[in-house]
């Protein structure tokens, strides 16, 4: 990824991410109720700039822990301070768009992708096999890809098969920072 000369502000990223189908709920400025959001933001910086933590990221943890917005978190930031189409897409989403005659090169070759909720879905041949196929080509070139999960690595290789060999790949640190989220369920409930 190639560093800004300068930042962009947050209505410029905000704007070009939702014109690339950035979901609304994971933009960080949904973020008023988010706790420790400076004490992130400091994280984000020492990580992606300062340490050039410019490969992938694996949150993995419970249900509503806040795996997809800490994605959401990241993918602004690496908008702001880096050149490059960031895309934000669920596994399911993407495998269906992929169907509908979408170009798997657009997951494959964005400079950034964040994979959202990795593991739950697809027992279907197809879609295990197309999303293995953006996984392989990322790894092997070493992209930069935020994943969510349920599942640890380790989870997804005891399911055998083509998930055996993406655990496999997520687990590699030459790719992938592995971050436990822990916690119970952060979604909020009104009664
Ligand atoms: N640090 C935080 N402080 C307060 N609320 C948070 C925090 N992180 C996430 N939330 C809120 O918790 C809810 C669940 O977050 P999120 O969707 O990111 O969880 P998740 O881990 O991706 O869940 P799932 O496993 O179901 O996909 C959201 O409403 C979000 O706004
Ligand atoms: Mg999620």
């Amino acid at each position: 990824m190639t560093l800004r000369e300068k930042p962009l502000t947050n209505k410029e990223s905000y704007a070009m991410l939702l014109q690339a189908g950035f979901p609304l709920l994971y933009l960080e400025g949904q973020w008023q109720n988010v706790t420790h959001k400076d004490k992130i933001q400091d994280w984000l910086y020492r990580a992606f700039i300062e340490k050039e933590l410019n490969k992938g990221v694996y949150l993995w943890g419970g249900v509503g822990s806040g795996k997809s917005t800490l994605a959401g978190l990241m993918a602004c930031f690496i908008k702001r301070h880096f050149y490059g189409e960031v895309l934000f897409t669920g596994c399911a989403e993407m495998i269906a768009s992929i169907y509908h005659g979408t170009s798997a090169s657009n997951f494959k070759e964005c400079s950034v992708l964040v994979l959202d909720d990795l593991g739950k879905e697809y027992h279907h041949e197809y879609g295990l096999s197309r999303l293995h196929e953006v996984v392989e080509y990322r790894y092997s070139r070493l992209l930069t890809t935020i994943v969510t999960s349920n599942f640890s690595q380790y989870d997804l290789i005891l399911k055998g098969g083509l998930w055996q060999s993406m655990g496999d790949r997520l687990k590699d640190e030459r790719w992938m920072k592995t971050m436990k989220i822990s916690g119970e369920s952060k979604r909020i409930c009104s009664s």
